[in-house]
């Protein structure tokens, strides 16, 4: 049976090496499964260039135990948090810190304005009792591309600590912490390094997790035991997902065979650009300014006449997968450009999208 291709990130189309990567035993507590989890750590830390200040700490789950964890772990319950929201993933990150119980405050945008950094400055200015901020680098809900290294210097210069949900952004947009000033990084295998779902991980300051000993309510979700577990023996504390974790190796050294995070990007970025210019033809338009929009995911306004269940059904039988839209106002669907896709593949999805169009059409 030929697989559809997914535009769904994530999970999302996956290269057959990473797929044969799972293809095999491991044993947890073993040299070569041990040397996999270090092999796994330093690349992490090498795609954002992080070695020198942060340290790699993977957690079983999907993205959003990562985002748990470090609410969690790296916000005490007399710090403030403010969280800059102009989107889901942004809403999220409030709902996950308010449930643990932490202060939270929230600055709003509009899902298709991005995060305003002089905004972000008088807030901290206002609000002396604010300690962190945390921001989604790509929203995923639109595709919107927030200015991270603008809102990290902000939250720098006010000597707060950032925390990034790069879930959609890590492996294909610069985060490079040599620069950025960044408390913690956190995102996970299945988006833009293109591994199978199932391994999220922080990359955290050094000297941050070192201050955050016990602090986690959580046993599974306490990032710095986790942490200090990595180090104390280079296992795991938990059943680690062996299969996922070798096929994210794999998949890791292949962005570096690709040419590391720039060279994604660039193919990312030709991906969009062929369905930005059929789907234009096509009469779709697109719901976010181009200049936006990262080459992640694009969200397009769904015409009245369109019936969004017909159209997946359509492309889904010419062999692609398309999410629904997000938006919280406005009918919309989107259209991933991650994976183990190329512009080939976008030609061919934009020869599909005439007829599924056609055919979705009331
Ligand atoms: C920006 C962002 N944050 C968080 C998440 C949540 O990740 P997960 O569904 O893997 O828990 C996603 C998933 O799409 C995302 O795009």
């Amino acid at each position: 049976m030929t697989r559809p291709l997914l535009l769904t990130p994530g999970p999302l189309t996956t290269a057959p090496r990473v797929r044969r990567a799972m293809d095999a035993d491991w044993g947890s507590r073993d040299p070569a499964f041990i040397a996999l989890t270090a092999e796994l750590r330093e690349r992490l830390l090498v795609v954002a260039n992080g070695a020198g200040t942060h340290v790699a700490v993977p957690i079983q789950g999907s993205g959003t135990y990562a985002l748990e964890a470090a609410a969690d772990t790296l916000i005490g319950p007399d710090d403030r948090l403010l969280v800059l929201i102009n989107g889901a993933y942004g809403e999220r990150m409030a709902a996950i810190a308010r449930r643990l119980g932490r202060q939270v405050a929230v600055l709003h945008w509009e899902e298709d304005e991005p995060v305003d950094p002089s905004a972000v400055a008088a807030a901290l200015r206002d609000d002396p009792a604010i300690t962190h901020v945390a921001v989604v680098h790509v929203e995923t809900t639109t595709g919107l591309r927030n200015p991270l290294e603008a809102i990290a210097a902000t939250v720098a210069d006010t000597g707060r600590r950032l925390i990034v949900d790069a879930m959609a952004s890590f492996g294909a947009l610069p985060i490079d912490l040599a620069t950025l000033p960044a408390a913690a990084i956190l995102a996970s295998s299945n988006k833009c390094l293109e591994g199978p779902p199932g391994l999220a991980f922080a990359l955290v300051d050094r000297a941050v997790l070192e201050g955050c000993a016990g602090r986690s309510r959580s046993t599974s979700l306490d990032l710095h035991a986790q942490w200090r577990g990595f180090e104390g023996n280079g296992q795991w504390r938990f059943t680690p997902p062996v299969q996922v974790v070798a096929a994210t190796v794999e998949a890791l050294r292949l962005l570096d065979a690709e040419g590391g995070a720039a060279a994604r990007l660039d193919r990312y970025a030709a991906n969009l650009d062929v369905l930005l210019a059929g789907a234009g033809r096509l009469g779709l338009e697109l719901y976010l300014d181009r200049d936006l929009q990262a080459p992640i995911i694009a969200t397009f306004r769904r015409p009245p006449d369109l019936d969004f269940a017909a159209l997946y059904d359509a492309l889904a039988a010419r062999g692609f997968l398309i999410y629904p839209g997000k938006l919280t106002r406005g009918e919309s669907f989107r259209i991933g450009c991650i994976g183990a896709v190329t512009p080939a593949d976008f030609t061919r999805l934009v020869a599909a999208l005439e007829p599924a169009l056609a055919a979705a059409r009331s």
